[in-house]
């Protein structure tokens, strides 16, 4: 009898070790839900919340911009991007990585406490920067990268840099212009909101504050912070950001060609009360494919692109 009671206790023994190995996983899951949902309680479910948070910086943008210009960013996110590096200022915090459709173009600034217009779109391949229109100081673009293009100095500069899909663009631009045998060299690029302060600031001093501001933005001003703005120049102006760029073959070709690699001169000659700056036949400015299109046809500014299709004021 003894015997059978202990042979009853082994068999439901092993039975209940065999029981336990198979459901180890699904109990520790259950240990592991029970132990963050007690933490949770505990901290007032604010782990949640930053999830959440998270989960909205982290959206990949989904606005019309980044829509056009969609075949283009599948080109930029090839692996084999040339001569990718780490940029320098480009782990800014991103102020604002809402859904930024220019369409609804009265939520693309927000006012600060001075009364300053902020962009809040600042992520957008069409955000509108200009004299009304400022850049959160603390804003850098995350994307940058050194286009493969002759540069007119040597070593590494952020004045080389570009956002991905206007350094590819660029590229492309200067190997159609390298066929062309034109004469052509990337001479500033990105710059971030304290060099710009710095050239602001030093042009003031020379000449006045009104008088600077006619080329040189505010800093917070300049399209040069997004990363999506390249001065060219050519050896036949030594290197140099003079208007008469804009007399050479190099300058007119650009201003006939640019809008094919999605660029736009952003400051045309004739158009100074719309864009607040002097002419700049050297200023490209990455919009897009189908808005540098748009543009080139009906022959105006970033301004009147906005005022004619979103209602810009
Ligand atoms: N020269 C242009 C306006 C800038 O400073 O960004
Ligand atoms: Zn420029």
């Amino acid at each position: 009898m003894l015997k059978r009671i202990l042979l009853i206790i082994s068999i439901l023994t092993v039975l209940f070790l065999i029981f336990i190995g198979t459901t180890r996983k699904p109990f520790n899951i259950m240990i592991t839900m029970a132990q963050q949902y007690a933490e949770n309680y505990i901290k007032g479910g604010s782990d949640l919340e930053a999830k959440e948070n998270n989960k909205n910086t982290e959206k990949p943008e989904q606005n019309l911009a980044d829509k056009k210009t969609e075949n283009e960013k599948d080109r930029s996110e090839k692996p084999e991007q040339p001569k990718k590096a780490d940029p320098p200022e480009n782990v800014g915090p991103q102020t604002n990585n809402q859904t930024d459709s220019p369409l609804s173009f009265e939520n693309t600034t927000k006012i600060d406490q001075n009364g300053r217009e902020i962009v809040t779109n600042v992520n957008s391949l069409l955000v509108l920067v200009n004299k009304k229109r400022n850049l959160p100081a603390d804003f850098a673009p995350k994307n940058l990268v050194i286009p493969d293009v002759p540069f007119p100095f040597e070593g590494d500069s952020p004045k080389k840099y570009l956002r991905q899909d206007a350094a590819q663009a660029l590229e492309e631009l200067f190997q159609t212009a390298r066929k062309e045998n034109l004469d052509l060299l990337a001479a500033s690029g990105y710059r971030s909101y304290e060099t710009q302060k710095n050239i602001f600031e030093n042009k003031a001093r020379a000449i006045g504050e009104e008088a600077a501001n006619r080329t040189s933005a505010y800093p917070g001003q300049s399209e040069h912070q997004t990363g999506l703005a390249m001065d060219l120049t050519s050896s036949q102006v030594q290197f140099q950001l003079v208007e008469e760029f804009g007399d050479l073959k190099e300058g007119k070709w650009l201003k006939e060609n640019a809008h094919k690699f999605g660029f736009i001169i952003r400051y045309p000659k004739g158009k100074e009360d719309i864009t607040g700056y002097q002419y700049e036949p050297w200023h490209l400015r990455y919009v897009g494919k189908e808005a540098a299109e748009y543009i080139y046809t009906k022959g105006i500014t970033l301004e009147e692109y906005f005022a004619q299709l979103y209602d810009y004021k």
